[in-house]
């Protein structure tokens, strides 16, 4: 038997490729998210018969909603390079400046958790995004000089999951901020159809119905499932994905009708069983799971808030009387097929 592994969180390289492959590339192809696209359009269509870099944009929404492929489909709309970096990554000033002065005319930067970029690669950042210059400093001591570099105009695409920890005079330079929602099912339902004919695979309505209303209104997830329900079509069945085959494959995976994988329940069940409902903290809630902070409070938790399963107070997580049926309904999972 294979470790645990669940549909949410992880990031198996194999999936990476998938995701690539089922990524949208044009506006029309993405699914969803109507006003989102309908003011991009705009301003797309305007700067390129100006002939101008698109104004910087924020991306803000929960993990696997479509901010990475927003980013993309602006640098193929526009014609230009992308050239990308996780906040993280950008430790030092001189990271930032060897991106930036690689950029082409109206290229995008496209900065993923750009909450976690250090202070001084901000500081950097802000006369970058508001001139198009940047300025750094040779020499040390009474011999240092600043020397100030013209940049081609670009677009910095800025993508985080949480709007609560950008700095204000970061979020200012953004001309444009948008806000990503969860997925409703009949959305949802046209990327598993999307998806599955790229895969090459036959689905029933009813099918990508049943995966769309368990794939917590999140592409990312649908399009996990759906991968997953190909293979229970291929190796029990003849192929083609009926909605027997998805509920079996489902079950299978141990996602429930509410969407709730293992992990999910178990962290609900850890509150009520050895917090008595809580509240508790989020480190101690992590510890009791093997789980990181940032990782159940960005991943499992706002699927949890969102169904009314579980609140944040101030002194802790606690679980609602939905979310105690929920899994006192449930009978406790076995050992993991997968
Ligand atoms: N609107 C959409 N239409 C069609 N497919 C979508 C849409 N949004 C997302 N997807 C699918 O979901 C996958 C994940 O989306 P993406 O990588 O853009 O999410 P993200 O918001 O960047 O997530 P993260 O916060 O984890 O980086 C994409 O590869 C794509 O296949
Ligand atoms: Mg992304």
């Amino acid at each position: 038997m294979t470790e645990t592994q669940f549909l949410a969180p992880a990031v198996q390289p194999d999936e990476d490729e998938l995701d690539r492959s089922l990524r949208p590339r044009k506006l029309d192809e993405f699914v969803g998210q109507e006003r989102i696209k309908e003011q991009l359009a705009i301003a797309l269509e305007a700067t390129r018969s100006r002939g101008e870099a698109l104004d910087h944009v924020l991306l803000i929404g929960p993990p696997g909603l479509g901010k990475t492929s927003l980013a993309y489909i602006v640098r193929e709309e526009l014609g230009v390079g992308l050239r990308s970096a996780a906040g993280p990554a950008l430790e030092r000033k001189g990271d930032v400046a060897a991106i930036l002065t690689a950029l082409g005319e109206r290229d995008v930067l496209f900065i993923d958790e750009i909450h976690r970029l250090s202070r001084a690669v901000e500081e950097i950042l802000y006369p970058a995004l508001e001139d198009f210059r940047l300025d750094i400093i040779v020499g040390q001591g009474p011999a240092a000089r600043t020397l100030t570099l013209d940049l081609p105009p670009f677009t910095m695409i800025g993508a985080t999951t949480r709007t609560g920890l950008l700095t204000t005079p970061l979020r200012d330079r953004f001309g444009m901020t948008f806000r990503l929602e969860h997925y409703e099912p009949e959305d949802l339902a046209r990327i598993v159809h999307r998806s599955a004919r790229i895969l090459e695979v036959e689905i029933e309505d009813e099918a990508a119905a049943e995966i769309s209303r368990r794939s917590r209104g999140t592409p990312r997830i649908a399009n996990r499932i759906l991968r997953r329900v190909r293979d229970v079509a291929e190796v029990r069945h003849q192929g083609a994905i009926t909605t027997e085959i998805a509920r079996e494959a489902l079950d299978l995976l141990e996602v429930d009708d509410r969407g709730l994988e293992r992990i999910d329940r178990a962290l609900l069940r850890a509150i009520v069983e050895k917090f008595e409902g809580g509240p508790v903290g989020l480190s101690t809630l992590a510890v009791a799971l093997g789980e990181e902070p940032d990782t159940i409070e960005d991943v499992y938790e706002p699927y949890l808030l969102q169904l009314g399963f579980l609140q944040r107070t101030p002194r802790g997580r606690i679980v609602t009387k939905l979310g105690r049926e929920h899994v006192g309904a449930a009978a406790h999972d076995g050992p993991s097929l997968f």
